[in-house]
């Protein structure tokens, strides 16, 4: 009797490695405790044991059971384990970067603003950066804008508290710190470090206290234009800007000059595009950016010569630029970070 039940466990041990897969497994468990299985058939002959011996043979019994449980355990885990591994499948380092990662797309501001650089670069016009806080004499005073203006408002403009110390935005006096209403701020800061002959673009952000909604955000975008030489007339800013327009939006693009008033340029004009082939333009002219002639009190503010140089200056917003040469109708699409939107822009 002994010797069987060590036999059975023996060949349950010694065939356990060859158990490949769940059929193999239950056949092989079948083979032992099924009713047909050589252990089930042992089992069954305690009932013809004699009554005195019984106690030890159910104990031999018992403890062989334990012990093929054990041999069926055993192979139970190594089947789960192969069966998770082709699961997960070949085995990944986490480590490296994901080989389809989805590539990004250039946003639509950026690539309007990068169309319009590209225009004025073909002309000579280089790009120029300015601080996103600004200080007053940069943004209002040097520009010919007195204290008393309304774009200096503290309902339009966000001004920082008059403990706020900025290592690498220089001030000219102890005037405060805001954050920039507009580009035109890099006007002052180029013409103070470079001799004119200058022409320089200057895209950035820009800030004001606004409400957002469909036509408005407090925070948008503008490209400056500043070009300084002798002898720079309005002419040369009307052709420059037909130019810009029919680069930009296409041959049949067409801009109109209705004069208006910034204080750092006289004359002033708002310059409107009309272009009938694109959709959200049509026959409507749609207001683009602000320009005109340097006004004199801004060169003296830098130190040029009024007598011997002129120049013209110009801001546009580039939101609304982007609105009507991709039709958007909703300035906040650019800020929301939706794919369905971005995707588009492929
Ligand atoms: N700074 C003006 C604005 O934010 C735009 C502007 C108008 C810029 C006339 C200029 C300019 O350089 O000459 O609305």
């Amino acid at each position: 009797m002994d010797e069987q039940l060590k036999e059975i466990i023996e060949r349950a041990r010694g065939q356990a490695g060859e158990i490949a897969n769940r059929g193999g497994f239950e056949a092989f468990k079948a083979s032992f405790v099924g009713p047909q299985g050589s252990f089930t058939a042992l089992r069954k002959q305690l009932g013809t044991i004699p009554k005195e011996q019984r106690p030890e043979y159910g104990k031999r019994i018992n403890e062989a059971k334990d012990q093929l449980e054990a041999v069926f355990a055993e192979v139970n885990e190594r089947l789960e384990g192969m069966e998770l591994a082709a699961l997960i499948g070949p085995a990944v380092d986490p480590t490296l970067p994901s080989p389809d990662r989805p590539v990004g797309t250039v946003h639509p501001l950026t690539q309007i603003l990068e169309r319009i650089v590209g225009i004025f670069e073909k002309v000579g016009f280089t790009v120029a950066s300015g601080p996103e806080v600004e200080t007053e004499f940069f943004c209002f005073d040097a520009l010919n804008t007195p204290p008393e203006h309304p774009a200096r408002d503290l309902q339009d403009t966000y001004y920082m508290p008059d403990s706020t110390r900025f290592s690498n935005v220089s001030k000219h006096g102890e005037e405060r710190y805001l954050l920039r209403t507009h580009t035109s701020s890099v006007q002052i800061r180029t013409m103070l470090k470079e001799k004119p002959p200058l022409r320089i673009l200057s895209p950035g952000r820009t800030f004001r206290r606004d409400t957002a909604d469909a036509t408005h955000s407090a925070n948008f975008h503008q490209i400056e234009g500043l070009y300084v030489d002798k002898g720079v007339k309005v002419t040369d800013l009307k052709a420059m800007l037909d130019h810009f327009a029919r680069e930009l939006l296409g041959k049949d693009a067409k801009v109109r000059f209705r004069p208006h008033f910034f204080p750092y340029t006289e004359p002033s004009f708002e310059v409107d595009f009309s272009a009938e082939h694109l959709g959200k333009v049509g026959k409507k002219w749609i207001e683009i950016m602000g320009c005109g002639m340097v006004d004199p009190a801004v060169f003296e503010a830098v130190g040029i010569d009024p007598e011997v140089y002129t120049g013209y200056a110009f801001g546009m917003g580039i939101e609304r630029i982007a609105m009507i040469a991709y039709g958007v109708d909703d300035i906040r699409y650019f800020y929301q970070n939706d794919q369905r939107f971005l995707n588009q822009f492929a």
